[in-house]
């Protein structure tokens, strides 16, 4: 019995530990703006690639192999999103990855759920661009910590100061500077630690291939090489002192401000202080709460939730993965895990960390990591999972629509396996289907991006031999409603009422003037604007 508790207690420490270990966070940005070149140079930190430059040679690999990808290939876009896991300084980070186009943002906002913090990455040149924009958003709609990156520095590109501002007006996110760039976009001579008031220069590394070494030294040294640089930076620190723009780690994590690191990804300028904001800055995981709102210990036994789907990855053999983000106790592989939803006991006999799309088995997990789970037909998107003692984990609610479509099957002759990969493609989250009572044969679809159609019929049709036709409809606002208030939207035109897979009722609108005039004749009536709609929507 004493050997029993004391083992607990270790096993609790354990988990604890491992907990604290972990750093399971997100990139954002707008396509182009370095994503990729940054988790590279993360991997370089690592030590998980030898050499920079292989993610893409991989990336090219994955794309030949897999058949719905070809889409991507054909429109030079992500669709797909991987988790990859490295440690660097004893601690073990989980980097998800994002897809870059707006289009895919209800998938974003589904990986968002599972991290604890995230990394938005700017175009020194450009500053907050459209998608920067739209995935800050869904970040605030999910309380995601934020790091923010200027990334480019090597190049010519704005003033930091203005696109300081710029990210305060546009997002209203306070950025604090930790680090502050010594010369102008590029000409970059290094970076100002402000804590520590020391200078940093980096070496050049061909294309930063390989990790270069930092010097650090005094400012009165720094002063004597570069005066005029050195001094124009003091006086901007200055001017940050005068106005308290330091890190606030409780505003940080509020979402309210920003720690800021001006770098470049390319050269490896600034990456590795990027890295330790994510060891010191970002949250470790932390308990999370049940749908009651009760939180579930870190050392309970093992939880998770399902975030995402991919499917049919592999043309030589169709198979499911089912991305989860532990949220307690230990994972390990081969147990058998209860799905909380079907009551279902899921044996998880291959289970695997993919690295792009190479998997390898990995047969354990602590609360932060991310399991594939293979051969997971069954489960759905926001499914819970758990051993021993049973919780279920709030849904992971849908995003906004912002266009909507029947879809019809071409062929009557293919009707089930329409109707079978229609349903498996809901299950993965990669469209949003509505039913319309008063055309019941004719699934409604609604998606952010139009994209998202594309993707639906190129899958329906190769991997389900089920061609449709996509009829679009001209709205555009969606709002969710009860029964009372349905009844009376349906009498009037220009207002479409339809029904989730949840039973949830919402109330689509051909323009947002006629959502206003609604809601200003009708106070009373229920509209509750849905994540992602934005200011406007
Ligand atoms: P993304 O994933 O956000 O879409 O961006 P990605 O990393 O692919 O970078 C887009 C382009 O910007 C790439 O150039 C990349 O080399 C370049 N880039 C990224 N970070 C920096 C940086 O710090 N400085 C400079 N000067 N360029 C940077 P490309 O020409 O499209 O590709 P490649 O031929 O260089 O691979």
């Amino acid at each position: 019995m004493e050997l029993e508790s004391s083992k607990s207690i270790h096993d609790i420490r354990h988990v604890e530990q491992q907990a604290a270990r972990r750093r399971t966070f997100a990139i954002i940005s707008h396509p182009d703006a370095g994503k990729t070149t940054l988790t590279e140079k993360f991997l370089l930190f690592g030590g998980a690639v030898v050499e920079a430059g292989s993610i893409k040679a991989r990336q090219g690999r994955r794309q030949a192999r897999s058949d719905w990808m070809a889409l991507e290939q054909q429109r030079g876009i992500s669709v797909s999103s991987t988790v990859l896991q490295f440690e660097y300084n004893d601690l073990v980070y989980n980097l998800l990855d994002t897809p870059g186009h707006r289009d895919f943002s209800e998938d974003t906002y589904r990986v968002l759920s599972a991290c604890d913090a995230a990394i938005m990455v700017l175009d020194v040149a450009k500053g907050v661009e459209p998608q920067t924009l739209k995935l800050f958003e869904v970040c605030r709609a999910q309380n995601i910590p934020i790091i923010t990156f200027l990334n480019k520095y090597d190049r010519p590109g704005r003033d930091p100061i203005e696109l300081m501002d710029e990210i305060e007006k546009m997002i209203s996110l306070r950025p604090t500077p930790l680090t502050w760039p010594v010369g102008i976009p590029g000409n970059f001579l290094g970076v100002i630690e402000r804590e520590s008031s020391t200078f940093i220069t980096y070496e050049r590394t061909a294309r930063g291939a390989h990790v270069g070494h930092e010097d650090m030294m005094s400012m009165s040294e720094a002063r004597s090489l570069y005066k005029k640089e050195i001094e124009k930076a003091e006086e901007e620190c200055a001017l940050f002192d005068e106005l308290d723009l330091r890190h606030d780690q409780s505003t940080f994590l509020a979402g309210k401000s920003s720690p800021l690191f001006v770098g470049s990804a390319l050269t490896n300028f600034g990456v590795r202080h990027l890295l330790g904001a994510v060891a010191e800055l970002a949250p470790q995981p932390s308990p999370r709460n049940d749908v009651d709102g009760r939180s579930r210990d870190l050392s309970s036994p093992f939880s998770g939730f399902v975030f995402k789907i991919q499917a049919n990855m592999n043309p030589n053999h169709r198979d499911h993965i089912a991305f989860v983000r532990v949220c307690s106790g230990t994972f390990t592989r081969g147990m058998t895990v209860i799905n909380t939803d079907t009551g279902k006991p899921f044996a998880t006999k291959y289970a695997s960390s993919m690295f792009g799309s190479d998997r390898t088995t990995v047969e354990q997990g602590f609360p932060g990591d991310v399991i594939g789970l293979v051969n997971a037909g069954d489960l759905r998107i926001g499914d819970t999972l758990y051993q021993d003692m049973p919780v279920r984990f709030p849904e992971l609610i849908s995003f906004a629509p912002e266009i909507f479509a029947y879809i019809r099957s071409s062929d009557t002759s293919r009707t089930k396996q329409f109707k079978k990969g229609l349903e498996q493609l809901e299950r993965e989250g990669v469209i949003q289907v509505l039913l319309d009572e008063r055309q019941p044969t004719n699934p409604l679809l609604g998606a952010v991006g139009e994209m998202q159609f594309e993707v639906l019929v190129y899958r329906l049709e190769n991997e389900f031999g089920a061609r449709v036709e996509i009829i679009r409809t001209s709205y555009r606002f969606v709002r969710e409603t009860e029964p009372e208030t349905a009844v009376k939207l349906s009498t009037l035109g220009g207002v479409l009422v339809a029904k989730r897979r949840s039973g949830h009722l919402v109330a689509l609108f051909e323009n947002e003037y006629r959502l206003k005039r609604i809601e200003n004749d009708h106070p009373e009536w229920i509209l509750t604007p849905i994540v992602g709609s934005g200011t406007l929507h």
